[in-house]
């Protein structure tokens, strides 16, 4: 029996924006996503204000930040612009994530090895704002020792590969589920706060909640595609019970 202490979940509900700007306008709302997966479960909220805003914009998280009873975990890349609004918005969390504007979506982690100077400046200003820092990494040992470098106290560790490999039945599936499980131990080891998402369903987020240094989840893409078949309570609620399941199991 694992006696870890209950994995948090936060709900990304960027995807809910994705359908909204489909056709302008202001429904669906991501503001009434969130508040309807808290209602089923969520312990937060998470949120990625891209530069080109092709799905939350400002105005979504102005309202997220002012609305919501639960932290909100603003994603965001490491630039002067985000940090502003950042500085402004004061979010509970700050999760620094590398972006590029023709990418379908965050597709590695980030350059966190060698970009100690850049990244510095941001983990200091987020901090001494209250707001507490997040890194997304790729699980690497190099990755959690830079972000130790520069005084971030958390990191989300990047399950794509992972996902991508277990959705493929692939053989190096265990490979990269190794990985993970190295950096999660490696992470609590250096004291570090250690999260996980991207591309997690029901199935892998069971296996990767038996991980005992996991804090928190960050699920979103999946979650509101079950949600057009299931409802956005129902697909939350079932993901709440898969990751107490793989908690406890
Ligand atoms: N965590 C981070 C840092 C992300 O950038 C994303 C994707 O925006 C997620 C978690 C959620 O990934 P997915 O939408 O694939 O569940």
């Amino acid at each position: 029996m694992n006696s870890a202490p209950k994995l948090r979940l936060g709900v990304n509900i960027d995807h809910v924006a994705t359908l909204r700007n489909a056709r302008g306008g202001a429904v669906p709302d991501p503001l009434r996503a969130a508040q309807m997966a808290l209602a089923a479960g969520a312990d937060g909220i998470t949120a990625h204000l891209r530069e080109d805003r092709r799905h939350i914009n400002d105005d979504d998280m102005r309202r997220l930040k002012a609305s919501i009873d639960a932290p909100l975990n603003f994603e965001m890349a490491a630039t002067e612009q985000m940090l502003d609004i950042a500085l402004k918005t004061r979010p509970h969390a700050c999760c620094l994530v590398p972006e590029k504007r023709t990418e379908r979506t965050t597709e590695g982690g980030l350059d966190v090895v060698g970009g100690e100077q850049h990244l510095l400046p941001f983990v200091n200003e987020l901090s001494r704002a209250g707001i507490r820092v997040s890194l997304f990494i790729e699980p690497s040992f190099e990755a959690l020792a830079a972000a130790v470098a520069i005084r971030a106290p958390v990191v989300e560790l990047h399950t794509g590969a992972w996902c991508n490999a277990a959705a493929l039945g692939q053989d190096e599936a265990a490979a990269e589920f190794a990985r993970l499980r190295a950096a999660a131990t490696e992470a609590a080891r250096l004291g570090l706060e250690c999260h996980a998402g991207h591309g997690l369903d029901y199935q892998t987020a069971r296996i990767i909640a038996a991980l005992p240094e996991l804090v928190e989840l960050n699920i979103g893409h999946f979650l509101i595609g079950e949600a057009i078949f299931v409802g956005l309570e129902a697909s939350v609620r079932s993901m709440r019970a898969a990751m107490d399941e793989g908690r406890h199991a």
